[in-house]
């Protein structure tokens, strides 16, 4: 588990050890690429990257370990398009279609499984769809990320995928959505912005624990840290739409619950959540990092 998320989501770390798992902080010494980053910086945070290069370490080494990517890849992002293709049918049964869709991005998966059905019928039939994908401005893969052919991990045991990212060594800051802690984007839902057929935006914590902490209070549900990206793009819609005095229906897709991640609430509640930014000199020198790939003419 990265770090920083099993500092901050001790909730999280419960539940996984109520089941039985044993959690280990990434970086941990228990791997090369493990020793590696805390040889350097010993009071490592963590992040995706690094964990993802940990557990891919583990799995090459033992016969009996397998690993399984949760997001990022293609297969992932068309599995989770159940979530799109359920929602077209609700939506019918209430007699309504999208005008715009909103997902929060992290790896891409959840925002590409709601989205991806909707781009699909615009393609094939020209409804069109105004799809938003919202990430944590401490995080921007989308919105500041370069193009390019990149690691799916930061120790490049993966292989390299074209993607927007902020470089494989980048080390977000510990904001709460620690889900949303990825350096890279998903190549499909990359190249979809690359195509103009999704637009990205960017906010920072606090404005988006707001967002999540009204939905809640009018919907009665408790949306994780991650999730209120989504809810916040969603309401900023909602409100550009009543300032412009148009009627709009918004799609968007509540992720995940909270109830694991009410230390993100007590810090919000104890004005404690403060707007991280990241490092303008390590993004630069991770991107400096990028591998250089010769691209087809
Ligand atoms: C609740 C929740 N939402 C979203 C994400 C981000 O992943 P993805 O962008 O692949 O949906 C995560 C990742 O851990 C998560 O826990």
């Amino acid at each position: 588990m990265v770090r920083v998320s099993y500092d901050q989501k001790p909730y999280r770390r419960a539940l996984m050890e109520t089941y039985g798992a044993k959690c280990i902080p990434s970086p941990s010494n228990l791997t090369n690429a493990g020793r590696t980053i805390l040889a350097k910086r010993p009071d490592h945070p963590g992040s995706l990257g690094i964990a993802i290069s940990e557990a891919v370490e583990i799995a090459a080494q033992n016969d009996d370990t397998k690993y399984a990517l949760g997001s990022v890849l293609n297969h992932v992002l068309l599995h989770q398009t159940i979530i799109g293709i359920e929602s077209m049918e609700q939506l019918e049964m209430a007699g309504d279609y999208p005008d715009i869709i909103v997902g929060c991005t992290g790896g891409g998966s959840n925002f590409a499984g709601i989205a991806f059905p909707f781009i699909g019928a615009q393609l094939r039939s020209g409804k069109k769809v105004d799809v938003i994908a919202v990430e944590p401005a401490a995080c921007p893969s989308l919105t500041r990320g370069r193009y390019a052919y990149d690691f799916g991990d930061t120790a490049h045991l993966t292989p390299l995928t074209k993607m927007h990212t902020l470089g494989s060594t980048f080390t977000p800051p510990g904001f709460h959505a620690g889900g949303l802690r990825y350096h890279g984007m998903a190549p499909m839902v990359s190249h979809l912005q690359e195509l103009g057929l999704i637009r990205s935006t960017a906010y920072h914590q606090t404005k988006v624990f707001d967002a999540g902490v009204q939905f809640a209070r009018a919907e009665g549900i408790v949306p994780a840290p991650e999730a209120n990206h989504a809810v916040r793009g969603a309401i900023d819609e909602a409100i550009r739409c009543r300032e412009e005095g148009t009627s709009r229906a918004i799609l968007f897709n509540l992720c995940g619950h909270g109830h694991f991640d009410m230390q993100a609430y007590i810090d919000y509640f104890g004005g404690k959540l403060k707007d991280l930014n990241y490092d303008e000199s390590e993004l630069a020198m991770a991107l400096a990092g990028l591998p250089s790939v010769a691209e087809p003419a």
